[in-house]
């Protein structure tokens, strides 16, 4: 008994938050929940209902087809509801959504049925209707039933035709497919948003569903929706009636429709999982989300014999990609201090398995972040990973927040020695005071001075420079250079011959190069590609040490932020002591050239796209050895732009400045020549 009445509580409970899920999802456009969690929470209420029949109601989530449509707009009354989907999640489902389909057609089992793959899209379902080929007509999907009338606004985008094309047309058409938010645009309107302090959308599908039922058309006008178009609704007054899903994409495209290029007729459900994996891999690099892969038996005879249910045909499956967004809890919010001091709040999460690997730390980036994502310690929120990008924390839940929960402090001070913290009013970054003896800062500038682009020493990693820090054996770059190997030797996990291998590092590495020695000094905002031209400008130390602003400002790609934070570096005295004290011990390196008779001399040069003969890196020092200064934006001052393989936007900028563009080939020549 006590069993039963946790089961009506758990039911009562699931529909109760599906139903506000979905509200707030169709009506809201906004989505409180990741898919995957309304996913699992909705197969778990469609499982109970399975078990126990008598609990289903009318109004129980797993009975609706979709959503109510809004208020604002008209009504639109689909002649042929829009159906749903079924979902398959593994390997598993899918056999058995094969298996059924061969025992419904009454097949045998080893029968390899014949599906058409199409990617689905991750954006909003659209019906439109095409009288004496005129297009009169778009709606939403709404409840499948009832959806909204959303002409105008499906009017403004450039893809769907207004007419049909061809001569033969049917004289009622009513076409179906799904309108998206590309995804750089989606990320450029984010920005904007962000920008202008405006609420930004959660995932590309919320920014087309926001935009497509704008109630003012120009801002839907303003925003670049597309949309791909996948079935054929109801049709009247047409010969010629396809006779598989492949013939009705066919027809689609010949009438003028957007039809994706993926699509791909394929024999057997066991090639049907190839393409679905091989869809998984290229995912990361279309222009348009993708949530998985819809398998339709193509032949519509066979669809015909299947028919559907209530809510979903039976002739077609939704085989989910893994979740890019998924839910945890933040377990506590700490601060990192970076090399310049900066503190960065991390969010330190309860592991969560999404987009492919385990989650258990995400940057913040900075307290207005925190503060306007109102992001909490205990709070359970929607992270979420896509492709190769790093984990992003997208926004709490707030109808799970913890009731005793505050908004996260600015701390009062450096979590890793105590200082103050201090705040530019032109920055969101806050940071440590402590300039000169916070750890956290040291051991960041250490490993840069040790880092492989900077002075290049083996060995001395991370760890090694938390040791000798925390043990005070050294407090700045210099005191690497005055290790002897009993220092090494006490430390655990140190011998004779590691410790000789980093000691004899560190002695190589005084013999560098005068750019990586002006680099891994760490100075802010001076990269390598900086410290390469500050290194061509000024030639020696001495003339770099003395340097003024206006002269910094000379050399390429220095402004007057970057200039002033070398002067302020060059001008703190503890810096030129410890610099002076760096070459007494022997930094050196190779007396630059005379760069002025080289064949680039002064010229600006970007590299852009892939060279496939060298690396990038390479193709950078060369050109600075024939006296380029390399930078990374094309812009007016640019001499030549060197194009590799997609070279992207850059070319297409430099050829608008009718800029000199060199292929790999024509570069290979120029180094040939000298
Ligand atoms: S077929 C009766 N094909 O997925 C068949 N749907 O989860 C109904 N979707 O409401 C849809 N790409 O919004 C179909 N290639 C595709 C699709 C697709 C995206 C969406 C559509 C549908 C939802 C079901």
């Amino acid at each position: 008994m006590e069993d039963r009445i946790q089961i009506i509580k758990r039911v009562n409970e699931l529909r109760k938050l599906l139903h506000g899920y979905s509200h707030s999802y169709y009506i809201l456009n906004h989505s409180q929940v990741p898919d995957a969690e309304y996913d699992r929470l909705f197969s778990e209420l469609e499982e109970l209902e399975a078990k126990y029949p008598e609990l289903i109601t009318i109004d129980s989530p797993t009975q609706r087809v979709g959503s109510k449509p809004s208020v604002s707009f008209r009504q639109w009354h689909h002649a042929v509801a829009m159906l749903s989907l079924d979902n398959a999640f593994s390997v598993t489902d899918v056999l058995a959504f094969d298996s059924r389909i061969k025992e419904r057609l009454s097949l045998e089992q080893t029968t390899k049925i014949v599906y058409l793959c199409e990617p689905k899209i991750d954006g909003v379902a659209v019906s439109l209707i095409y009288e004496d080929g005129v297009l009169t007509r778009a709606a939403t999907r709404g409840d499948g039933i009832v959806g909204e009338d959303i002409t105008q606004n499906i009017k403004t985008i450039p893809s769907v035709p207004l007419v049909l094309r061809s001569n033969s047309v049917p004289t009622f058409l009513e076409v179906r497919g799904e309108v998206y938010f590309p995804l750089e645009s989606f990320h450029r309107l984010n920005f904007e948003s962000q920008r202008r302090g405006k609420k930004l959308f959660a995932n590309p599908r919320n920014a087309a569903a926001g935009t497509i039922r704008q109630l003012d058309s120009r801002i839907t006008a303003s925003r670049p929706l597309d949309m791909f178009c996948y079935a054929i609704g109801e049709i009247r007054g047409h010969r010629a009636l396809p006779k598989t899903q492949s013939d009705v994409l066919h027809k689609l495209t010949t009438w003028g429709f957007r039809v994706n290029g993926d699509v791909e007729v394929i024999f057997g459900i066991e090639n049907c999982i190839a393409y679905y994996n091989f869809m998984a891999t290229k995912r990361d690099f279309l222009s348009y989300e993708l949530d998985g892969i819809v398998y339709k038996v193509n032949s519509l005879e066979q669809q015909t014999k299947l028919s559907s249910s209530s809510h979903a045909p039976r002739w077609s499956i939704a085989h989910k990609f893994q979740a890019r967004e998924e839910i945890t809890q933040i377990a506590a919010i700490d601060f990192q201090v970076g090399r310049t001091g900066i503190l960065t709040p991390v969010a330190r999460l309860n592991p969560v398995f999404v987009g492919g690997v385990t989650v258990s730390n995400a940057s913040l980036h900075n307290m207005d972040e925190v503060w306007r994502k109102d992001l909490r310690v205990g709070d359970t929120v929607i992270v979420r990973r896509a492709g190769d990008v790093i984990p992003e924390v997208v926004a709490p839940i707030k109808d799970r927040r913890l009731e005793n929960s505050s908004a996260l402090a600015m701390p009062s001070c450096c979590p890793i020695c105590g200082s103050k913290i201090t705040k530019n009013a032109d920055e969101v970054a806050i940071r440590c005071t402590n300039v000169l003896f916070c750890k956290a800062q040291l051991k960041e500038s250490l490993r840069h001075f040790a880092s492989r682009s900077a002075m290049n020493i083996k060995g001395l990693g991370d760890e090694l420079i938390d040791k000798l820090v925390d043990l005070d054996r050294v407090k700045n770059f210099y005191d690497i250079y005055q290790l002897v190997p009993e220092d090494l030797l006490v430390l655990e996990g140190y011998g004779e011959k590691s410790a000789g291998n980093i000691m004899a590092s560190i002695a190589r590495s005084k013999h560098t190069t005068f750019p990586r020695f002006i680099y891994a000094l760490g100075i802010h905002e001076v990269g390598e590609i900086t410290a390469q031209n500050l290194a061509n400008h000024f030639r020696t130390l001495d003339a770099f040490m003395v340097a003024s602003r206006e002269d910094l400002e000379k050399v390429a790609n220095v402004g007057v932020k970057i200039a002033t934070k070398i002067e302020d570096f060059l001008k703190k005295s503890g810096n030129c002591e410890l610099i002076g004290k760096l070459m007494e011990i022997g930094i050196n390196w190779p007396k630059l050239e005379d760069f002025s008779e080289k064949k680039l001399w002064g010229k600006s040069v970007v590299i852009t796209g892939t060279l496939e003969t060298m690396a990038r890196e390479v193709a950078k020092e060369k050109l600075i050895y024939l006296g380029a200064k390399v930078s990374e934006n094309v812009s007016r001052s640019t001499d030549l732009l060197i194009a590799g393989v997609n070279p992207g936007s850059k070319l297409a900028k430099a050829r608008n400045l009718e800029i000199k563009v060199l292929n790999e080939e024509e570069f290979l020549g120029i180094l040939k020549e000298d």
